[in-house]
């Protein structure tokens, strides 16, 4: 297993390169399934362990893939299974994308119950009831979701979602591109994931209406031609780099990232004190080491998201004064706090509400990730945290951030990745 091990102490300055998205790219690699023939060719696709895990599921269902430098070749003209074992959705909620494409292609899908999650429930009721409207049967056996089209086709219908749901939103997406007649999308997900979903979706000749908006017609077609496609960047992972600029009173710029991706966050970081210098590609942040305390509630794009609210609340351990972070989506994702406070901070969670105390002093300790943006805000408090931070169990990290410590040893940090072994 690696941990981290992590220097604190120096000011971060320099230029990095963002990623490709990890939460479009597996909405992505499941639309990939749609097309029964040809090869799709997707770009800019991050080395994750979400992303291999996503192959090993694609490989599963007999779907052949190759991979070199972010990218992708998928060909699913020998889609032969429809099963999503246990052993693979329990790694990685997001196998449950490929519901809709099998419903879609095949008539019928059997996917693992996702399971639970490390910051509470995630419940997939939305993508089942979208799926039902859409003409499929649903049961519940043996922890798997068994779905079947009672005709030849889904139909298209009317959904309404009663919160905002990427997952579902892109689930629905999937299937609706080939079901017969017109499906409404409303309350949609308008995340950047989506669109860009959405965008290779029309590539391939799918008809959709209403990209980027809360409400999608989709006029369903036949079938969809393979198209090559370049990924969008990764905007959580562009404003977790510049979290670690901001705490350590740095200047660095993120390229190759669209500024329209993070607005709600740049507004939060400039709120802090942060001067915050946008180009169409690339974002620079000059930090300040006067942080000013700042408020944040995470609420669906193009509001503030729940993947910064981590690393948002170890920047706030640094502002003067005390700050409330609290989480609209997910009411219980505060694990990343007693690891915080061992280091040295002063917060208190109460419901969805976190307060943070600040300025605080930290001092590096061995702390635990337990998920992973609560392990990013980790290593981003380790990089101002006196001494040395061990942060252990990355594999959390290693699922959504691709060479972070070399990204953050390319700006001044001291950062080493060693293997260790746990008790027991
Ligand atoms: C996606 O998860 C992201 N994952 C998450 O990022 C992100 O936190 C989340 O969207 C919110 O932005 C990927 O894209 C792979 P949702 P998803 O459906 O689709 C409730 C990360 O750190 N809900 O938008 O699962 C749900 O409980 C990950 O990269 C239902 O009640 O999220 C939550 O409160 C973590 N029933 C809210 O909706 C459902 O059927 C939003 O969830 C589905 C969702």
């Amino acid at each position: 297993m690696d941990k981290l091990v992590i220097q604190g102490g120096n000011r971060l300055n320099g230029t990095v390169k963002a990623s490709g998205s990890k939460n479009s790219a597996l909405p992505l690699m499941a639309a990939a399934l749609l097309c029964d023939t040809g090869e799709i060719t997707l770009e800019r696709i991050p080395d994750l362990k979400d992303i291999r895990t996503f192959r090993k599921l694609l490989d599963y269902l007999g779907v052949e893939t190759s991979y070199h430098e972010n990218t992708l070749r998928i060909s699913s003209s020998d889609l032969r299974c429809v099963k999503a074992p246990y052993e693979l959705v329990k790694q990685m909620r997001a196998s449950i994308y490929v519901l809709g494409p099998l419903l879609a292609r095949f008539g019928q899908a059997s996917v693992s119950l996702p399971g639970g999650c490390a910051f509470g429930p995630r419940p997939i009721d939305f993508h089942l009831m979208a799926m039902e409207k859409l003409g499929a049967s649903i049961s519940i056996e043996k922890g798997f979701i068994e779905a079947k089209i009672k005709g030849s086709r889904l139909k298209g219908t009317t959904i309404d979602f009663p919160t905002t749901t990427v997952g579902a939103t892109g689930n629905t997406l999937m299937a609706a591109v080939l079901a017969e007649g017109t499906t409404l999308i409303k309350n949609a997900a308008m995340e950047p994931e989506i669109v860009t979903l959405c965008c290779f979706l029309e590539a391939m000749g799918a008809r959709i209406d209403g990209t980027g908006t809360t409400t999608l017609e989709i006029q369903g077609v036949e079938s969809l031609d393979a198209k090559d496609f370049t990924n969008i960047f990764d905007r959580i992972e562009t404003a977790t780099l510049l979290t670690a600029g901001a705490i350590t009173g740095g200047s660095i710029t993120v390229s190759d990232i669209d500024p329209g991706h993070l607005a709600a966050v740049l507004e939060k970081f400039e709120e802090s004190g942060c001067s915050i210098i946008t180009d169409s590609g690339s974002i620079t942040l000059e930090g300040t080491d006067a942080i000013a305390r700042t408020d944040v509630i995470t609420n669906p794009f193009p509001l503030f998201p729940t993947d910064m609210q981590a690393q948002w609340i170890a920047l706030m351990t640094q502002a003067q004064g005390t700050s409330h972070v609290i989480d609209r989506v997910y009411h219980e994702r505060f694990n990343h706090i007693p690891e915080l406070n061992r280091l040295g901070a002063r917060i208190e969670i109460r419901n969805n509400e976190a307060t943070v105390h600040g300025p605080t002093r930290l001092t590096g300790t061995t702390v635990m990730s337990t998920d992973l943006r609560a392990s990013a805000s980790l290593v981003v408090a380790g990089l101002v945290a006196e001494g040395v931070t061990e942060v252990l169990r990355i594999y959390h990290l290693d699922r959504g951030y691709e060479q972070i410590e070399k990204k953050l040893n390319s700006l001044g940090a001291s950062i080493t990745r060693e293997s260790y072994q746990e008790f027991g």
